[in-house]
């Protein structure tokens, strides 16, 4: 019994306990190649490096909003990406995940047709039964029914 609302309710999940690099591991000590996961996860588990700047980061402060402050993370995550994206993009907008990645996509789409003045431009282009994110845009972005 959960009272977790489950992505397949009728199915029985492992108990994910703890990561080694590409293994996820569960309750039982069954190993799980972990491949991806959910194909956009790519840092694997426990690592030392990631794992210590997270405690690093959470220790100093938790949350701050963004529409009041920075913070130097961020700030050198967007130097690291700007720069080596040749110059053609110099700035970084930082969401949660692929959902909100998309979303945010299709907000700054809309907003730079009506910028220019050109507020019928309301169509997106997408592939057919792609998957970026579960929130509704994302679903509808990707023709996934
Ligand atoms: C290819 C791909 N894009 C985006 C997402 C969605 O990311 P999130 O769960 O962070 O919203 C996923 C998640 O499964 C994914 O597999």
């Amino acid at each position: 019994m959960t009272h977790v609302f489950h992505r397949a309710p009728a199915n029985t999940y492992p108990i994910a306990d703890h990561g080694e690099g590409a293994y996820i591991v569960d309750r039982d000590g069954k190993r799980y190649f972990d491949a991806g996961g959910a194909a956009v996860s790519c840092l694997g588990h426990s690592n030392k490096e990631v794992n210590d700047a997270i405690k690093r980061q959470v220790d100093k402060i938790s949350f701050s909003h963004s529409g009041f402050f920075t913070n130097e993370p961020m700030e050198e995550l967007a130097e690291f990406l700007a720069t080596r994206a040749l110059g053609r993009l110099d700035k970084v907008y930082f969401v949660s995940g692929g959902s909100e990645a998309v979303e945010a996509a299709l907000k700054l789409a809309r907003q730079y047709f009506l910028e220019k003045g050109e507020p019928k431009r309301t169509r997106f282009i997408s592939r057919r039964q792609s998957y970026h994110g579960n929130t509704l845009g994302a679903l509808s972005a990707g023709g996934n029914e």
